[in-house]
């Protein structure tokens, strides 16, 4: 069987983990600010929080913002749910928004027409590695007529003066912007590092910060520190001092900090993390070469004039198929011994979602892109031969059930 998205764990991991296991340190300690700050460095910012996972990253930006009842998020409705389900919990309202056909990512003219006086912020999921586009994004949001519509209900909120871009950075550790990583556009960030990300921690996320404009980093940095340990104003690293036990705390936190064992994952991950996308690479045009020959293939789009995937998700199209037959060569090619996944169910079609009023119809393109849909395996320990049975059997399972 070739699976779909096994995590690169060999001895440099397992030898790391049993470091940070004997030295006492098991939950945030050394290894947790070490790997911050290298992921700063590598990312080319100067403060990042690291966490338990990315959705608790985009809970702590939208509680930072005072985000709640009243307001509107505006989000993709091609999107993993936890994008849309910490808008939720805020007890805001998602606007879902349709994406755009060549790429998966949010349409930023469907953005502007959801813009009302009640939004507070949107979220742009980098879909599959593939970012956002943040200039089109800034353009609405800084529109005079725009900005003027904006009702801030927080200081946040004013100090910001304008609707707050968000990037749902989960997929897109490494993937480039004009010449800067994502991470550097949008004016908060959430990386992810679940056990299938590029870059895994087994569970774990960090957000990453640009507004410096407004807010000082160190101090945002503090405060999310804060805020992801119950608003406890000490960390395990103070409170270990002698006479460091007393604490306070100060205001009802999260609980959702990293600990030492995820980071001694993520540091060898980021060690050769440069290493991981160029083989990721690699396989992204393995597959395209491969399939560019068939007609029926819909090659994605993964580089751009000014950007460029972190190769997160190879999501190839078939065209003119429907959800059935897409799902009986998704059964073809399991049978066969080769995992695939669909990228993803729109959110519009979730039992959840479908209750709370969300109707798919509403959302043409989503479905469209949804239907033939079909992700390939990409990871590092992948071979070329591997993404040649991948790509034999694809063909195979795409004319058989073609030519039923
Ligand atoms: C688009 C998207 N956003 C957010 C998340 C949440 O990431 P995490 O599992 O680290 O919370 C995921 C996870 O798969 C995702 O695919």
């Amino acid at each position: 069987m070739i699976p779909f998205s096994p995590p690169r764990i060999d001895d440099k991991t397992i030898a790391s983990v049993t470091e940070a296991l004997k030295s006492g340190w098991i939950s945030t300690g050394p290894k947790t600010r070490l790997f911050e700050q290298q992921l700063a460095t590598y990312l080319g910012t100067d403060e990042v929080v690291c966490l338990n996972s990315a959705t608790a990253g985009l809970q702590l930006i939208l509680h930072w913002l005072g985000i709640g009842e009243g307001d509107e998020v505006i989000v993709p409705a091609y999107t993993y749910t936890a994008s849309v389900n910490v808008i939720v919990h805020t007890g805001a309202t998602p606007v879902l928004v349709d994406v755009r056909r060549e790429d998966f990512n949010i349409d930023p003219e469907k953005v502007r027409e959801a813009i009302t006086e009640k939004t507070k912020a949107i979220i742009a999921v980098d879909i599959g590695g593939f970012p956002a586009d943040y200039n089109e994004l800034f353009g609405i949001v800084n529109n005079n007529a725009i900005k003027a519509k904006f009702k801030p209900g927080t200081d946040v909120q004013s100090a910001i003066g304008r609707i707050m871009v968000i990037a749902d950075a989960a997929h897109s550790i490494g993937a480039r912007y004009h010449d800067d990583y994502t991470g550097k556009q949008a004016d908060m960030s959430s990386f992810s590092f679940h056990a299938v990300k590029n870059l895994t921690t087994a569970e774990g996320g960090a957000v990453v910060f640009n507004v410096s404009q407004w807010f000082n980093h160190s101090e945002l940095k503090s405060k999310f520190k804060t805020s992801s340990l119950h608003g406890q104003n000490k960390d395990a690293f103070s409170k270990v001092q002698i006479g460091g036990w007393r604490y306070d705390v100060l205001e009802a936190g999260f609980k959702c900090n990293m600990t030492d064992l995820q980071a001694a994952i993520g540091l060898v991950e980021l060690e050769r993390y440069e290493d991981t996308l160029q083989r990721r690479r690699d396989i992204f045009r393995n597959y395209s070469e491969a399939l560019s020959s068939y007609e029926w293939a819909i090659i994605p789009n993964y580089i751009s004039k000014y950007k460029c995937t972190s190769y997160h998700l190879y999501m190839l199209r078939i065209k003119g198929i429907n959800e059935t037959t897409r799902d009986k060569i998704i059964d073809e090619i399991g049978k066969n011994g080769v995992a695939v996944n669909v990228h993803y169910i729109p959110i519009p079609m979730l039992t959840f979602y479908k209750n709370l009023g969300y109707r798919i119809a509403d959302y043409p393109v989503c479905y469209e892109l949804f239907q033939n849909e079909i992700s390939l395996p990409v990871y590092y320990n992948l071979t070329d031969e591997q993404v040649q049975t991948v790509v034999t059997t694809l063909v195979n399972a795409v004319n058989n059930v073609l030519n039923e």
